[in-house]
C-alpha cells in the first residue's frame, strides 16, 4: 500500500540523466537562439509575420518647402524632400552603387553619395557616378494636413 502513494515526482532521477536532460535543453535554447532571428531576417516579411504595407506619417506643418527630413522605412533610411506647397518626394536613401546613405545638397538640389560620387536629382534619377538605377521612390501624398508616405 505505502509503494502506491509515493507520486512519480519522488522517484528518484541519477545525475546522468538530471546532466542528459539539462545538455539537450540547453542546445535546444541555443539553436533557437541562433536560427529563429537568421529566420526572422532571411524570409519575406509576410512569411516572417510582418506583410502589412508600411507608412510614416507626419505633420505637414513640420517639413517645410525646399526641406529635406530624413527618416526610416521599412528598416532603411529614407528622405522626404518638400518641393513645394504641395509636391512631395520620398525615396530611399540607400544609394544603388553599394549602399551607403546618400546627403542631400539644398543648394543644388542633389543627392550626393559620400562613397564613390554618385549624383541624383530631386527624384532619384542617377545624374552621375557609378551608381546603375536610380535611387527607390515612395508614394507620398498630403492628407488632411499630414504627409503620408507608402510603398510605391
Ligand atoms: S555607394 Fe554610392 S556611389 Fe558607391
Amino acid at each position: 500500500m505505502e509503494e502506491a502513494d509515493k507520486s512519480w515526482s519522488e522517484a528518484p532521477v541519477s545525475r546522468r540523466a538530471f546532466v542528459g536532460s539539462a545538455v539537450i535543453g540547453s542546445a535546444i535554447a541555443a539553436a533557437a537562439g541562433v536560427f529563429y532571428p537568421l529566420a526572422r531576417y532571411l524570409l519575406p516579411e509576410s512569411k516572417s509575420g510582418g506583410g502589412k504595407k508600411e507608412t510614416y506619417t507626419v505633420a505637414l506643418n513640420e517639413v517645410h518647402v525646399g526641406e529635406a527630413r530624413f527618416f526610416t522605412f521599412k528598416r532603411r533610411p529614407a528622405l522626404l524632400i518638400r518641393k513645394s506647397d504641395t509636391e512631395l518626394v520620398a525615396l530611399s536613401a540607400v544609394c544603388t552603387h553599394l549602399g551607403c546613405i546618400v546627403k542631400y545638397h539644398e543648394e543644388s538640389k542633389q543627392l550626393l553619395c559620400p562613397c564613390h560620387g554618385a549624383k541624383y536629382d530631386q527624384n532619384g534619377r542617377v545624374l552621375g557616378g557609378p551608381a546603375p538605377k536610380p535611387l527607390t521612390a515612395y508614394n507620398a501624398r498630403i492628407e488632411a494636413g499630414t504627409i503620408v508616405v507608402e510603398e510605391a
